[in-house]
């Protein structure tokens, strides 16, 4: 059985703690959608890391980490975060595998999508500029190159034939992208030979006969579910589908064969980039969130918005998903709120819902919140559920019943450690 473990929000929710907290129970750890938009972020031992393409597993010595077929790499920021792997003393070679069929993000990529925004001005989404739209352009619309390409003695030429075609379409847009291309290629080249001394396998021949031998699969999704290509906030989305489905096409993942859903969540709600935020805070509560759970970009360093968690929007997200399990993660940044909200309901075109509309603009929703009482207490040096304040049980008892689904852990700080098991 493979276990899935996803964002249920707008991304950063902290999925690479979890991983890294659940990798001693699993054999392999895989990522399925994304590449270096993501940011995971893991703890332990007073250091801090940040993975982008790399799953999050990668610390632990007995794991076996998959890059996936449904991923994107680019060869210059992985070689970056192999060399950021290099003190660890990381036994990479054995220990990480490559789809061929992942597809690749050229220097090109890039600067199609730094155009693509400039040229959209104040309705840009926002993007993380590392390539990503333009990549799965080019692989829906089958242009792209493929990991597997790189095993073959045309591959230069194929890049350039590629490459040229990018260079026309910058032309295309009415922007001004300056870029030394030779100084991007030189670079790219360099990732794409450190990227060799890798293993290629057929990811998903690999995982059969992994689940033939009865291994734990963990499949690790990058972003969070409100910005999946299809069931997201779209436009304002990224380019793969960050939900269970993606897990399936991601990694050829039957979908009988997937076990656990583990879906996370922060205790509040926040998003990077541009589209809706129904429960936004422009107010001194959102500025304490982002202070407090010092809410930036794991990627782009851009400050997060913040926000009271939406329950109507975490009741889509944990359908579509069939969540089995639930984490709530950043706990702690709520203690201090003399009341905590939670939205339960929107009012939508002067209706009072309770399902995610087709458009969540805030000309058109207003949320309506559950006020609840905060709690004081100090949660970042608890290890046990029966420590918890009886305030916090209450938040995390409505939500289970109002999501229909148990929360498993409580998640109290960054730190490996700081994970409460109910
Ligand atoms: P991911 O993209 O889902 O892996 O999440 P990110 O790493 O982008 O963002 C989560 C941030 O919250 C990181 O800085 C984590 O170190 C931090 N974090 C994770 N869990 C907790 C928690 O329970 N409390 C606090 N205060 N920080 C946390
Ligand atoms: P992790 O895995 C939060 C957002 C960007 C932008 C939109 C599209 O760390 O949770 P893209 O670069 O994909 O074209 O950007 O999606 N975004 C993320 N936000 N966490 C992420 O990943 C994100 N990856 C992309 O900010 O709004
Ligand atoms: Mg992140």
């Amino acid at each position: 059985m493979v276990d899935l473990l996803l964002g249920l929000q707008w991304g950063d929710e902290g999925k690479g703690k979890i991983v890294d907290v659940l990798t001693k129970d699993y054999d392999i750890i895989a990522r399925f959608q994304g590449g270096p938009n993501a940011g995971h972020t893991l703890e332990f031992d007073g250091i801090k890391h940040v993975l982008h393409t790399i799953p999050s597993g990668i610390f632990h010595k007995n794991a076996i980490n998959i890059v996936g077929n449904g991923v994107v790499i680019d060869p210059v920021i992985f070689k970056k975060e192999l060399d950021n792997l290099d003190k660890f003393n990381i036994d990479i070679v054995s220990k990480l595998f490559i789809s061929r069929k992942a597809h690749l993000i050229l220097p090109t990529h890039r600067l199609l999508d730094a155009a693509s925004e400039a040229a959209k001005g104040k309705a840009k989404i926002g993007s993380t500029l590392k390539g990503i739209g333009p990549t799965y352009m080019d692989k829906t619309g089958r242009n792209g190159m493929r990991v597997g390409d790189l095993e073959f003695d045309n591959w230069k030429e194929k890049y350039r034939a590629l490459a040229n075609k990018h260079e026309a379409m910058i032309g295309f847009y009415d922007v001004d992208i300056q870029y030394d291309l030779e100084e991007l290629e030189a670079e790219f080249y360099e990732g794409v030979a450190t990227l060799k001394n890798l293993r290629f396998i057929d990811s998903e021949e690999y995982i059969f006969s992994a689940q033939d031998k009865g291994e734990k699969i963990l499949a690790e999704g990058a972003q969070g579910s409100l910005l999946d290509i299809d069931f997201g906030t779209y436009p304002y989305v990224t380019s793969s589908n960050t939900t269970a489905a993606g897990a399936c096409t991601g990694l050829g993942v039957a979908p009988n064969k997937i076990g656990r859903v583990l879906g996370i969540f922060k205790a509040y709600t926040t998003r990077v980039g541009s589209g809706p935020f129904p429960t936004e805070l422009f107010d001194e509560d959102g500025e304490t969130m982002g202070r407090v759970g010092n809410e930036f970009g794991a990627t782009t360093g851009r400050p997060r918005r913040c926000g009271w968690l939406d329950l109507v929007a975490l009741k889509y997200t944990v359908k579509i998903n069939g969540v089995t399990e639930l984490m709530m993660m950043k706990a702690d940044v709520l203690s201090g709120f003399k009341s905590i909200k939670v939205c339960t309901a929107y009012t939508y075109k002067g209706e009072e819902i309770t399902h995610l509309p087709y458009n969540v603009e805030s000309e058109y929703v207003t949320p309506i919140y559950k006020e609840m009482k905060g709690w004081a207490k100090d949660l970042t040096k608890l290890t046990k559920a029966e420590e918890l304040p009886s305030t916090l049980n209450d938040y995390i008892e409505f939500l289970e019943e109002q999501l229909n689904v148990p929360i498993k852990i409580v998640s109290v700080g960054p730190d490996r450690l700081q994970t409460i098991h109910r």
